[in-house]
């Protein structure tokens, strides 16, 4: 059966919603955000921001948007965590862009004579992308403690503890070969049945630290090997997306390479760094 829709664009809105949302408050939330964290959100998220700010609303006891906004923005507001950790999408999965794993097994392959490995892992979500560059490290290696060592980070710091856990649910880890899981994971008794913990071996080959990549400054230091900057860039626009490509250009060894997620293209950054294969680059050799 059609609705009848009575009212005003805004009545109608607002009609489905607990807490009052203006395109007033959408707007100042895509400004804060941008500035915050550099994702730029299209108007069609409008939805997706409500629900998923109003448990922030709830929590901080605010009866709008509006007050919740003012309170967010009042000087060293402890509630930016609460709210970018909101905003940010973090989608993954083990060995997501499966044909990135060889090419990275390779690489280092080629370069296993050297003292140390580097690799970093720049919007690591939950984890599941650097335990997968672990897990091919050690099998490049042939050991548990391969000559390596993963720097993963992100913005978010609720997916930063979950990473750090280690600990997923079996349907997470259900795509993964049967051996693999054999071999890295120990799987939950008693009280954490239904759960898979990676081994502690893999989780020591990573450190894993906040890191905001719009931010002026990292507190990093290179050379890396390889950097995976995968399925992040789509959410900055091009200037962004520029700023940052600039500032690994000095963090990767003279042929490192840098892994981009299926839909990012960095053509605007020709003069940085030039496509090698399926979404991998590699720096332009001045
Ligand atoms: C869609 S996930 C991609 C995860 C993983 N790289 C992959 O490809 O499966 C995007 C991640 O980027 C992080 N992120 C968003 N903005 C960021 C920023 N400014 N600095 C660092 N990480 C950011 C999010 O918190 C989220 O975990």
């Amino acid at each position: 059966m059609n609705k009848i829709l009575i009212g005003s664009a805004k009545d109608q809105r607002n009609a489905e919603h607990e807490y009052e949302f203006t395109l007033l408050d959408f707007e100042r939330i895509k400004n804060l955000i941008y500035k915050r964290a550099g994702i730029t959100l299209s108007s069609s998220k409008y939805n997706m921001v409500y629900s998923r700010l109003c448990r922030r609303l709830r929590i901080n006891g605010c009866n709008t948007f509006k007050e919740y906004l003012n309170f967010l923005e009042r000087v060293n507001s402890s509630e930016w965590e609460g709210f970018t950790n909101a905003l940010t999408t973090n989608l993954t999965s083990f060995f997501r862009e499966q044909h990135h794993f060889p090419i990275l097994e390779q690489h280092i392959k080629n370069h296993k004579n050297q003292n140390k490995i580097h690799l970093w892992c720049s919007a690591s979500s939950t984890g599941e992308e650097p335990y997968s560059m672990a897990m091919t490290m050690v099998q490049v290696f042939k050991t548990f403690s391969p000559p390596v060592h993963i720097l993963a980070t992100d913005l978010d710091t609720n997916v930063l503890s979950k990473a750090e856990s280690g600990i997923y649910p079996l349907e997470r880890l259900e795509k993964l070969p049967k051996d693999k899981l054999k071999k890295f994971f120990l799987k939950g008794k008693g009280t954490n049945t239904g759960t898979a913990k990676v081994r502690p071996e893999l989780r020591d080959l990573i450190t894993f630290r906040q890191l905001n990549l719009l931010d002026d400054t990292w507190p990093i230091r290179g050379p890396f090997d390889a950097i995976f900057c995968r399925n992040v860039m789509i959410y900055f626009d091009k200037k962004t997306q520029y700023k940052i490509l600039k500032k690994f250009v000095p963090l990767l060894s003279q042929d490192g390479l840098l892994f981009a997620g299926h839909s990012e293209s960095f053509q605007h950054a020709a003069d940085l760094i030039k496509l090698r294969e399926k979404t991998v680059y590699e720096l332009v050799k001045k």
